[in-house]
């Protein structure tokens, strides 16, 4: 199985960027299931049913979320379809629209793709490790390939969830740092890991904020309302994961990261 993963992607520069790479991307690395963290995609915050709808249209199969889920009140029109290529943090309380994970055929292989996220530096959501193995016993059997989101602040966070399903799942992938990390790594019993894949969006930015407004908020300590860059540079924040679909066990993982400074090379 060969799932190629970008991290959030921010605003409309990011959308731009996401549709003019991910051809690229996809010629190369010949995915066979494209998944897209788009928790900021609107605006930086949240998903609306066109930019859904435009993501699947570019080629994405599943898009994951993460904390800004329900900042734009757009998705509570369309989270409840039952066909919906959407999944939101697994962890957040019973009742939430939406679902938490999904499992999806891919010729003769299933794969379940599970989005979870931290609670340190975050919202007090459910415990995101009882979660999982909640949701490890629910998966049926059959389905050895199984790639979670972990949508967290905290570094070590992130590795204790790695470590903790080393062997029981095929990938873990941080996001919602918006920067990537250099670690990415196959654990020793078969689990690729990456800290956080990183962002996309304005590459000339801070976590694709205009850089201005975050620097006040430093100098002035006041609150600020954030504004994306409509033009200039880009960059695109994503890995590529090899699963063995006979053990589920990763194969390889390979960051990726396209910028003006690093152009995309096949
Ligand atoms: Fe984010
Ligand atoms: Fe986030």
């Amino acid at each position: 199985m060969k799932v190629l993963f970008v991290g959030d992607v921010v605003g409309s520069i990011g959308r731009k960027m996401l549709f003019e790479t991910l051809p690229l991307l996809k010629s190369n690395y010949r995915p066979q299931l494209t998944i897209v963290n788009g928790e900021n995609a609107a605006a930086g915050r949240g998903m609306t049913e066109k930019i859904y709808k435009e993501f699947l249209q570019a080629g994405v199969d599943l898009i994951t979320m993460g904390n800004h889920t329900w900042d734009n009140r757009d998705i509570f029109e369309f989270i409840g379809d039952e066909r919906i290529k959407m999944i939101r943090p697994a962890n957040f309380p019973d009742g939430t629209p939406g679902i938490g994970y999904k499992i999806i055929q891919i010729n003769q292989s299933k794969i379940a793709v599970i989005n979870l996220q931290g609670r340190v530096f975050l919202n007090d959501l459910d415990d995101p490790f009882r979660k999982i193995d909640e949701i490890l016993e629910e998966i049926p059997k059959d389905v050895l390939c199984i790639f979670v989101d972990f949508h967290a602040e905290v570094t070590s966070e992130k590795q204790a969830m790695a470590w903790y399903l080393d062997g029981r799942v095929s990938a873990v992938v941080g996001t919602h740092t918006h920067v990537q990390t250099n670690d990415a790594r196959i654990l020793p019993s078969g689990t690729a890991y990456l800290t956080d894949a990183g962002m996309t969006g304005a590459y000339d930015s801070i976590l694709g904020v205009e850089t201005n407004i975050i620097i006040n908020r430093f100098l002035t300590q006041m609150p600020v309302r954030h504004q994306i860059p409509e033009e200039g540079r880009k960059l695109l924040s994503g890995c590529y994961i090899e699963i063995d679909d006979k053990t589920g066990k990763a194969t390889k993982i390979e960051p990726i990261m396209v910028n003006d400074d690093r152009p995309f090379k096949e």
